[in-house]
């Protein structure tokens, strides 16, 4: 099931829920070698079956990216989001002629927005070949901390892994007794980076700290 979503624009696309009549353009860029090239290959599939599948989106893993200028399909995007995993993977292929005029870039920024509204529990991911140069360079842009590599019987063996909260921008009070100290939500879910942060600021190490996420309105007004 979808939960509703209509379509969403950024400066020069709209992204939308696919539809059957998507299945030519998906099959083009989803067999093109070339563009595939740092994502697994083509797969072999045929416009029946991504017919079927874009008929009925179930999630927002398959989204198209449209061109606000010329109104036509460019490319399609989406967010996975497994019921086994607390992952959000963001992910973006451009046809050819699109590639390298700052698009990935836009959409991959919006996808991310999506997910903080609608995923605030989960994890956003991305993985890339570790020659995907463009792929890499907008991860960079995107927040996220290297998270491994990825060990897979697939093709994505040995990709790099990347990772962050989509939890919103809160600061964390410390209390001990009372409030000691703040440090910032995006060191909440690494627990080293949290503790050092902490330890950096109290210069101990055997405070019983506690800690309560407050947003930047409630931290001014305890004076931080
Ligand atoms: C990856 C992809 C979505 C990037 O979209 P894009 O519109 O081409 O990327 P942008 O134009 O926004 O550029 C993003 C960055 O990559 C860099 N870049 C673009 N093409 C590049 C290339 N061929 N080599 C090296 N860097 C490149 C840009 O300079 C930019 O970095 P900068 O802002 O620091 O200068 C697109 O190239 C694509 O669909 N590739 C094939 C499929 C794929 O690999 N998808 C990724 C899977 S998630």
């Amino acid at each position: 099931m979808v939960a509703p979503f209509d379509s969403v624009t950024t400066a020069h696309t709209k992204i939308r829920l696919p539809t059957a009549g998507d299945a030519a353009f998906v099959t083009a860029i989803e067999n093109d070698a070339d563009l595939k090239r740092f994502v697994g290959g083509p797969s072999g599939k045929s416009e029946e079956c991504y017919r079927k599948s874009l008929g009925k989106p179930r999630d927002l893993w398959c989204l198209i990216v449209e061109s606000l200028d010329w109104g036509v399909q460019i490319g399609r995007c989406g967010l996975m989001t497994p019921l086994t995993s607390d992952e959000c993977e963001v992910h973006v292929i451009l046809a050819k002629h699109h590639c390298g005029h700052g698009i990935g870039t836009e959409v991959a920024l919006k996808l991310r927005e999506i997910a903080e509204a609608r995923f605030p529990n989960r994890f956003l991911t991305a993985k890339a070949h570790p020659e995907n140069a463009p792929s890499l360079a907008i991860i960079a842009k995107l927040g996220f901390s290297a998270d491994g590599t990825v060990i897979s019987d697939s093709y994505d063996h040995g990709w790099l892994r990347f990772r962050r909260s989509l939890a919103p921008n809160h600061l964390i009070l410390v209390r001990w007794k009372k409030p000691l100290a703040i440090c910032h939500e995006t060191t909440r879910h690494n627990p080293q980076q949290r503790l050092l942060c902490v330890f950096h600021q109290l210069q101990v190490l055997h405070f019983p700290v506690r800690f309560c996420a407050v947003d930047h309105g409630r931290a001014d007004e305890w004076g931080f």
